[in-house]
């Protein structure tokens, strides 16, 4: 697996496996990687011939108290991660590379209504950064098809509406969240836990559950439940940013009657925010 730090010697590595006729597959990242993004790499060298991932912490996804600074970068690590997984070219860019002109840069993507709330409520700008700079990596890579992890599920509609309103010849392709066996969903930033923390953690999953039991059992009073569930966070000691019960297409608030619903949940545990969701497809004896 070469590693390749400049968007001329991408587009001449991707050019290469293209002239081979080779199905690029692209797995976009902010390095960091565990089994997740394992799983992400896996599903595209199952799907494409040549697979292309990345490393770059994004400045303009950040806002200015988050951790940007300390985001944990893990490069010789995430190389070998990659290469087991089955990648074959690693862009690993500076953030010159990516913002020559700097970080005020002009041009901006946005999806604003699935952009608002949920994670875009506490995070203003994060969705219009993943949404450039997604952009960005796609026309640097032009992949055939790309792979994102459902656990972030916002973002992900979020690049799916994009890549529809923008015509990208890119197949998105969502991959189920990996977990600890313990039901955490595993995240870059399950890493800042202590181990007191992390014990308390696979509660944020353990919530989502006992709402989706409670919804496929007929419960639809979900403002009920969903109380029910930010005191379960709150007695375990988290600090629920958002628990709710959305459209799963259109992350609108759910109505009687959806048949495909997704709770997202977003707790502070510490300094920490952990997110997670939990999708539904109701049959018609349920819904
Ligand atoms: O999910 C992530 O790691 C990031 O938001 C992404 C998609 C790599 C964009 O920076």
């Amino acid at each position: 697996m070469n590693t390749v730090k400049t968007v001329r010697e991408l587009r001449a590595a991707v050019a290469r496996a293209r002239s081979e006729g080779k199905r690029i597959g692209f797995v976009p990242t902010m390095g960091n990687l565990h089994s997740g993004h394992a799983a992400l790499v896996t599903k595209a060298a199952q799907r494409a011939d040549f697979v292309v991932a990345s490393i770059f912490v994004n400045p303009l996804q950040f806002g200015a108290n988050e951790d940007l600074d300390k985001y944990p970068r893990t490069l010789a690590a995430d190389q070998q991660r990659l290469l087991d997984a089955g990648c074959n070219l690693l862009f690993a860019p500076t953030v010159e590379e990516m913002y020559p002109d700097g970080m005020g840069v002009q041009t901006r993507v946005s999806v604003p209504q699935l952009s608002e709330g949920l994670c875009g409520a506490s995070r203003p700008g994060h969705f219009e950064g993943v949404a450039t700079v997604v952009s960005k990596l796609f026309n640097m890579v032009q992949p055939d098809l790309a792979v994102f992890g459902e656990k972030d599920f916002q973002q992900l509609a979020v690049i799916r509406a994009m890549v529809r309103d923008l015509n990208m010849p890119i197949q998105i392709i969502g991959e189920p969240t990996v977990r600890a066996e313990d039901g955490l969903a595993l995240s870059s930033r399950n890493g800042y836990l202590t181990p007191d923390q992390r014990a308390t953690a696979p509660v944020v999953y353990r919530t989502l559950k006992q709402l989706g039991e409670a919804i496929g059992a007929g419960q639809v009073d979900f403002p009920a439940l969903v109380e029910q569930g930010k005191q379960q966070l709150e007695a375990a000691g988290l600090r629920p940013d958002y628990l709710e019960v959305r459209h799963a297409v259109n992350l609108k608030p759910a109505n009687f009657g959806d048949r495909d619903l997704v709770i997202l949940v977003a707790a502070y545990l510490g300094n920490t925010r952990l997110i997670d969701n939990l999708y539904l497809h109701l049959d018609e004896t349920t819904a």
